[in-house]
């Protein structure tokens, strides 16, 4: 087992203060590596159901990969069975070994909820308290909890949750300043974030509606340790470069510039799909949202959309597939 550091925030963050969120559908290990380019901070993995690790499927461990260089990287599993934590994170240690963990306590989804995992948990703190103590029990890796305000205005629970997460051992937590009932609009609770920074004993990483160097120095101002970056990291992987440098994230790299981007997710996709037909698919289909999402604010963006997107639908081959979306990136390279 790895030696014990629970200082691991801390340190990763006094060396870079913003996070990577992790994102279902989006932070795929070629993701990932293509933020490395920008990045050296903290990301974390897409949210992935602990019974399915803890029962070492492989259509849930694969949630747990990792291309070379990923690192540090974040585990996130979700669900609301305290007795599944430790047997998937043996799993998971055995599978690749992350550098830390992460439980979803802020997911709005149908699927987390029903789980008993992601918000619900907002509503059930004996469970959170099981829950945090089962994986401190389980492993010697470092792990955050990534709660939300509460269920509702009237319910916050975000100091209860964190009293617990300090008593059981957690090294961190990460507050999406919102309620439940807010998903992902409304304002965001600085008020609370500075509350925990200021009460805190263990890291606080702040996160939601970041994405610039406004919105993170208001949100550092705050007092958090960290920054977690979600949304606007989807848009433009390289939001955490233009930060640093306190530079617009639009125009930050040049549209041949992204057309050498794409190029390389897609590399990427193919290295890390392999032979997996089925993976190749998803991350295509991934490609091809990226590619809409980068050309934001970019002239023609919207017919470049329909070109993305056209003779998509039950694609014939996959190669052939590839070749129409490596001809439709040559968008890029004209501007
Ligand atoms: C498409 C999408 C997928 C997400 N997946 C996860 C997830 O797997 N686990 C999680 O804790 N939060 C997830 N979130 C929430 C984000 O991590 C983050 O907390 C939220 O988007 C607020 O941050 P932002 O304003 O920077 O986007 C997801 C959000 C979006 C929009």
């Amino acid at each position: 087992m790895l030696s014990s550091n629970r200082d691991f925030f801390r340190q990763q963050l006094s060396r870079n203060d913003l996070v990577a969120a992790p994102m279902a559908g989006v932070s795929t290990p070629p993701f990932r590596k293509i933020l490395r380019d920008y990045f050296d901070g903290i990301a974390y993995t897409e949210m992935v159901s602990v019974e399915g690790v803890c029962r070492d499927n492989p259509a849930s461990t694969i949630y747990l990969d990792m291309m070379e260089g990923d690192r540090p990287v974040v585990a996130q599993l979700f669900g609301g069975n305290s007795a599944a934590y430790a047997p998937a994170i043996a799993v998971a240690e055995a599978y690749n070994g992350p550098d830390a963990f992460d439980i979803n306590m802020g997911c709005p989804v149908k699927k987390v909820i029903k789980s008993g995992g992601g918000c619900a948990l907002l509503l059930n703190l004996e469970n959170v308290a099981q829950i945090v103590r089962a994986v401190r029990q389980a492993t010697e890796r470092p792990f955050s909890v990534k709660i939300r305000i509460g269920w509702e205005e009237s319910k916050p629970v975000y100091r209860e949750i964190l009293d617990i997460a300090q008593s059981e051992g957690a090294d961190a937590i990460i507050l999406h300043a919102r309620t439940r009932t807010q998903m992902f609009g409304g304002a965001i609770h600085y008020e609370a974030l500075a509350e925990m920074a200021a009460n805190a004993t263990i890291p606080v990483i702040g996160n939601g509606d970041v994405c610039d160097y406004a919105s993170y120095k208001r949100m550092k101002d705050t007092g958090v340790d960290g920054v977690m970056i979600g949304r606007a990291m989807m848009h433009a992987p390289w939001v955490f470069q233009a930060i640093r440098e306190q530079k617009a994230t639009q125009g930050f790299i040049s549209p041949s510039q992204i057309h050498a981007l794409l190029l390389k997710l897609l590399d990427y996709s193919l290295l890390h799909a392999g032979t997996d037909m089925n993976k190749l698919g998803h991350y295509l289909n991934l490609l091809r949202k990226q590619a809409v999402w980068f050309s934001k604010g970019l002239p023609d963006a919207a017919q470049f959309r329909v070109e993305v997107f056209r003779g998509h639908a039950g694609s014939a081959e996959v190669s052939e597939g590839i070749a129409q979306l490596v001809d439709t990136f040559k968008f890029f390279k004209q501007l």
